[in-house]
């Protein structure tokens, strides 16, 4: 059940990742590692960043989230070398409902990191009590759809929707899929 005025933990720790709240020291890892990418965030719902202003202006972001609400934004590290490799989170959308997704540098794809970061992604959301945490995935990006799947989300209907994915640059709304997992 949602208790007022919890928060979630800064650091998780899973068998292989660190997931912790970004700090203003991470802008140029992120700008480098994946946020600036083109092939690594052409399915991401936000813009790819053109300059560290963008990843700044992620973090005030991320900070006020983290404030407003009992999470947001969870950098992903290697537990090993404690290297950036993407990131996830909460975006809250009511107190019992938010939002998730997830980003990883090109060298540390196909390793079942994303799982392993959503799986403990839900675990907080479960501690917190959200009802809901939602996901939404471009109809051809298998890959992220197998994770969702892999980690108990549900598809919330057969008919895809249609959103805008600023960095395909299709020039028109993408058939995207919205997935779901509850916490009763
Ligand atoms: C999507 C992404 C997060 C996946 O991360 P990952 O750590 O490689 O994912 P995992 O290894 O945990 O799981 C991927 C699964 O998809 C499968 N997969 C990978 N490519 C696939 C493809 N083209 N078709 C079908 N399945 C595929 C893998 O085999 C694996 O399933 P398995 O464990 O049953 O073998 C990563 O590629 C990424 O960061 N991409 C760029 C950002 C992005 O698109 N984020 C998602 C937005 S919705």
């Amino acid at each position: 059940m949602y208790c007022e005025g919890v928060k979630g933990p800064e650091r998780i720790e899973t068998p292989r990742l660190v997931l912790r709240k970004p700090t203003k020291d991470d802008a140029s890892a992120i700008f480098s590692r994946y946020s600036s990418d083109p092939e690594i965030t052409k399915y991401l719902g936000w813009p790819r960043h053109q300059s560290l202003e963008a990843t700044n202006a992620f973090l005030d972001a991320s900070d006020r989230e983290w404030t407003q609400w009992p999470a947001g934004p969870y950098l992903i590290e290697s537990r090993n070398d404690h290297r950036l490799l993407g990131s996830t989170g909460l975006h809250f959308k009511t107190s019992t409902a938010a939002v998730t997704g997830y980003v990883l540098a090109r060298d540390s794809w196909g390793c079942g990191y994303a799982t392993e970061a959503l799986n403990a992604i839900c675990a907080v959301a479960g501690d917190l009590g959200v009802g809901q945490v939602i996901a939404h995935c471009h109809e051809d990006h298998a890959a992220s759809r197998r994770v969702l799947e892999k980690c108990g989300f549900t598809r919330a209907s057969q008919a895809p929707e249609l959103l805008e994915f600023p960095n395909i640059g299709s020039g028109r709304p993408e058939r995207c899929l919205r997935y779901f997992r509850s916490f009763d």
